[in-house]
């Protein structure tokens, strides 16, 4: 069987098919759970930092909701709180907390500052967004096409954008994991990066996915069961948004861009937050094949999940 006891949650690269199965399977648990108001105490007597030096609405409610509806202690700190990486050694910082907390919840930069936390802290961290990955939205991504569409294997997920971002990269191994028929979608200058590819087209080979990226929309989107968006310029990428605006334009979900599916069926995704007549239409994103609400909420349960399978 699966056991994930003490481990940290960096990357889906870390994770085989049936951890993320487990990882899945656990969240539909908590999520009934929840749902029937089951009174549930796993985390009694345990404390989790919440460290963040990005904003965040979903992530955070995400993380502090779910450690204390499980009777645990949660402690946000943001990057102007603590001294992080300002004044003392990131490794101190991290031999610290772990001795204060149980786990450590982490938003940021560097994918390289959430990794040496884990390294040095001795208790499961997990990544809350890098620019690099965002693996904990993976989760609630994947547990809502399963709602929505029956199954992960074989579904045809299009992202659709800037495919170089961490939501690209970390849908794109997901994908790879659990063998959907991935394509990233956007301009060249944006394609995510030829490594991230290598892998994820590697690991393919064994799960029964595909991963492709393009520029060119008709063959992306041609009957797409899902199709996943992102702001055009991420947190730190502020002062790009113009140039992004102008490059990304043909790449905005519309309505003529879902029709291009050839499918009236196809749902639509997006992380959140978004930027409506940016990446995405407020008709597409208030019409009824829009999931972004239940992927919103599965981020609790799918977070609780995590913490449930490595904390306990
Ligand atoms: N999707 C997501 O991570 O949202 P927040 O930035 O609000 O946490
Ligand atoms: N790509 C976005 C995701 C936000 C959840 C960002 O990094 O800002």
């Amino acid at each position: 069987g699966v056991n994930l006891k003490g481990k940290s949650f960096l990357t889906l690269l870390d994770f085989t098919s049936d951890e993320i199965r487990y990882l899945l399977d656990i969240s539909k648990q908590v999520k009934v759970e929840r749902r029937a108001g089951t009174p549930t105490n796993r985390f009694a007597g345990k404390t989790l930092a919440i460290i963040f030096e990005k904003r965040s609405t979903r992530t955070r409610t995400a993380f502090e909701t779910a450690f204390g509806e499980e009777g645990g202690h949660a402690v946000f700190l943001s990057k102007d709180d603590i001294h992080l990486g300002v004044k003392e050694d990131l490794k101190d910082t991290a031999r610290v907390l772990g001795r204060m907390f149980d786990a450590i919840a982490f938003r940021g930069f560097k994918q390289e500052t959430v990794e040496t936390l884990a390294a040095w802290s001795g208790v499961p961290v997990y990544n809350g967004l890098t620019d690099l990955y965002h693996p904990t939205q993976i989760l609630a991504d994947f547990l809502t096409i399963e709602e929505s569409l029956g199954s992960l294997k074989g579904r045809k997920l299009v992202f659709i954008g800037d495919s170089r971002n961490n939501m690209a990269n970390s849908l794109m191994i997901g994908s790879a994991k659990m063998g959907l028929h991935f394509i990233a979608c956007g301009p060249k200058s944006l394609h995510t990066d030829p490594a991230i590819v290598d892998k994820c087209k590697e690991i393919a080979r064994t799960s029964g996915a595909t991963i492709e990226v393009t520029e060119d929309i008709d063959l992306a989107v041609k009957n797409a069961d899902a199709i996943y968006t992102d702001v055009w310029a991420s947190m730190g990428e502020e002062a790009k948004l113009q140039e992004r605006i102008a490059l990304l334009k043909p790449f905005q979900v519309n309505r003529e861009l879902m029709e291009r599916t050839g499918r009236s069926d196809t749902i639509f995704l997006h992380c959140l937050p978004a930027v409506k007549g940016n990446e995405v239409t407020e008709e597409v994103f208030e019409s009824p094949a829009s999931r972004v609400f239940e992927e919103a909420e599965n981020r609790k349960h799918t977070i609780k999940a995590v913490m449930i399978a490595t904390l306990l």
